[in-house]
């Protein structure tokens, strides 16, 4: 996958920028707070119509403009699309080719996988950040996984709220949630059970290839639901929860609260793993999923990498260079420090100055 072009305006502190990018190594240098990850979290808009920062629309359209715009020219498996995404606070528009597409038909076309300094703490941070994880990878596979996803949040939420608000007939509606959020568990967990099916053994190997101890890393779902019948135990559980789940008013079981277990030498890498070992861990399942996603796509995602090098040790900075050089992939990647970028051949650098992106 490929950017041809790049235009943001009005998006963030970037007024009006203009990138013709190069096929494969785009290094964005700047001093801090000048908006080299705003360059990214557009690139990232195009491809998921989300930030990856939390908040709201608006906060992504520049202070005192009505409005923010972000388009580009991609290509993926040879075809060429104008993605085009529109931002007004509490309005984001997503267009293909000039025409508009609802969200659910705009995926599919421009796959981007990102890796910040926020993943390295992936291994020992809360389920969420891992949960996370498993649901973007899923999801750039598999855009059908956005409805399932929205379908699943819509029963939990409206059950927390019976849960919270009560009401004449709590019992009898709770039921009816109860059937609902089983049936959709059952498309979550299996969609998330295949893909670390998939991830599990280029996790390792790649793990294998970073560290060369012999150490293994496994990975695996980890559920309270009995997972060959899914439907069944989820309804089983909310049955037995229920009291527990009035009183909490929230939803005490279900993919909601699912982990991805990592394992390391057969103890759980969380408490185990040194600090050089959990970056690894972190690198590994990265280069695990670029790996899949290439695989699964017939074509590498574009690959956004923010300020990564400076978090990382030496040798494993090396080391993720050497994977980025081995795979034929588009790739950003933000720096304070345009030396931390091992790359020689092969390479763009634009300066990011007050907003502004120049060669
Ligand atoms: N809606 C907005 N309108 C205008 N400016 C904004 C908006 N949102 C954020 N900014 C500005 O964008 C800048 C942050 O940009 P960004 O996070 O891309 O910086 P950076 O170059 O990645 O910095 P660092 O090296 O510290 O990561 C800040 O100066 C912030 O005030
Ligand atoms: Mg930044």
């Amino acid at each position: 996958m490929r950017i041809h072009a790049l235009e943001a305006r009005q998006f963030r502190n970037l007024e009006n920028v203009l990138m013709e990018p190069h096929p494969r190594f785009n290094v964005l240098s700047g001093d801090n707070g000048h908006g080299k990850t705003n360059v990214l979290e557009a690139i990232y808009l195009l491809g998921t119509l989300r930030s990856f920062r939390a908040g709201k629309t608006e906060e992504m359209v520049r202070f005192g403009q009505p409005q923010a715009s972000v388009r580009a020219r991609v290509e993926k498996l040879q075809t060429t699309r104008l993605l085009e995404v529109n931002l007004r606070p509490g309005h984001k528009h997503g267009r293909v080719d000039g025409k508009g597409a609802r969200a659910i038909d705009y995926f599919g076309g421009f796959n981007v996988v990102l890796f910040a300094p926020e993943d390295l703490r992936l291994p020992k941070g809360p389920p969420a950040g891992r949960r996370r994880f498993l649901d973007r990878a899923v999801w750039n596979a598999h855009p059908a996984y956005l409805g399932e996803v929205q379908t699943y949040e819509r029963v939990h939420k409206s059950r927390n709220a019976v849960l919270r608000d009560g009401g004449a007939n709590v019992e009898q509606m709770i039921d009816v949630y109860d059937e609902q959020l089983a049936r959709a568990a059952v498309a979550i967990i299996t969609r998330r059970r295949a893909l670390l099916d998939d991830l599990a053994p280029r996790v390792r190997a790649a793990f294998d290839r970073v560290t060369q101890t012999g150490l293994t890393l496994g990975i695996a779902y980890e559920t309270t639901l009995d997972i060959s019948n899914i439907e069944y135990s989820m309804r089983e559980k909310l049955t037995a929860d229920r009291r527990k789940d009035l009183a909490r008013g929230a939803t005490s079981s279900g993919p909601h609260v699912d982990d991805l277990e990592l394992v390391l030498d057969g103890k759980p890498a969380r408490t185990y793993a040194s600090q050089g070992q959990l970056r690894a861990i972190v690198l590994a399942l990265k280069i695990a999923e670029i790996e899949f996603l290439r695989e699964k796509l017939g074509d590498a995602p574009v690959l956004l990498l923010d300020d990564v090098s400076s978090e990382l040790d030496p040798t494993r900075n090396a080391q993720l260079f050497d994977f980025l050089k081995s795979v034929p992939c588009q790739a950003f990647i933000t720096t304070t420090h345009p030396g931390h970028v091992l790359l020689a051949e092969e390479r763009l650098d634009f300066q990011v100055v007050a907003g502004v992106v120049g060669r």
